[in-house]
């Protein structure tokens, strides 16, 4: 049975439109409205924690606290074993351009260029492609008082990056015993079995009883 949560609005605490697009989906069926802290001006903060739990507290109190509303982060990434898990937590920034480029486009992100240098890394060191996507879930009050949540999917890279669907590294990881990869495989597919799906489930049946 659904309880009532403790709030009936939720910030997102990203700017991360696929991100924002993934939880918006996940919290429809709550009858929780959202709205992004994109979209409410906020500033993002500084991700200067080494964990994904330590990340996602930090964004989800920076929007708890500058919205005076309950705010959900999801700090969030790709650790690959023959990496030593990189990117992990700077799974963004692998993606970040040159400061030069990106004030002449207006680009922030290439992740075709991280994802080939995840490629390149790995096949350089000939170890197994087996990888994992994390993402720690962060409900915070404007109090400060907050919750972590965490998830994971286990799978592999697989090179060339296949498929339009997803985001991010999305294209180049494949979940253990999936054919296709999370860009190729339908949202509401992802949506049942990623890293973000399993953290969703202990939030909801934490905070919904669900
Ligand atoms: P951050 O959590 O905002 O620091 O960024 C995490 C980065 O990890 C994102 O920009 C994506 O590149 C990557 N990432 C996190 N979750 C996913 C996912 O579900 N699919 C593909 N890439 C992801």
């Amino acid at each position: 049975m659904i309880q009532k949560p403790p709030f009936d609005k939720l910030v997102l605490a990203t700017h991360n439109k696929g991100k924002v697009r993934e939880i918006s989906e996940l919290m429809a069926p709550l009858g929780v409205s959202t709205v992004s802290a994109g979209e409410l001006g906020l500033a993002e903060p500084p991700e200067t924690e080494t964990t994904f739990a330590g990340n996602a507290r930090i964004k989800a109190l920076a929007s708890a606290r500058g919205s005076g509303m309950p705010a959900l982060s999801d700090d969030s990434g790709l650790a690959v074993d023959g990496l030593d898990g990189a990117p992990g937590v700077y799974a963004a920034d692998w993606a970040e351009l040159p400061k030069s480029e990106r004030e002449r486009t207006g680009v922030r992100r290439d992740f075709d260029m991280a994802m080939w240098h995840v490629w390149d890394k790995l096949s350089a060191s000939s170890k197994a492609p087996t990888a994992r996507f994390i993402c720690a879930l962060c409900l915070a009050f404007p109090d400060g008082t907050s919750h972590v949540y965490e998830g994971t999917v286990e799978g592999e890279i697989v090179w060339p990056p296949r498929g339009d669907k997803g985001f991010g590294y999305d294209p180049i990881f494949r979940a253990l015993g999936d054919v296709q990869t999370f860009a190729e495989i339908e949202p509401s597919e992802k949506h049942a079995k990623s890293h973000r799906a399993d953290a969703f489930a202990k939030f909801l049946k934490a905070q919904f009883g669900a």
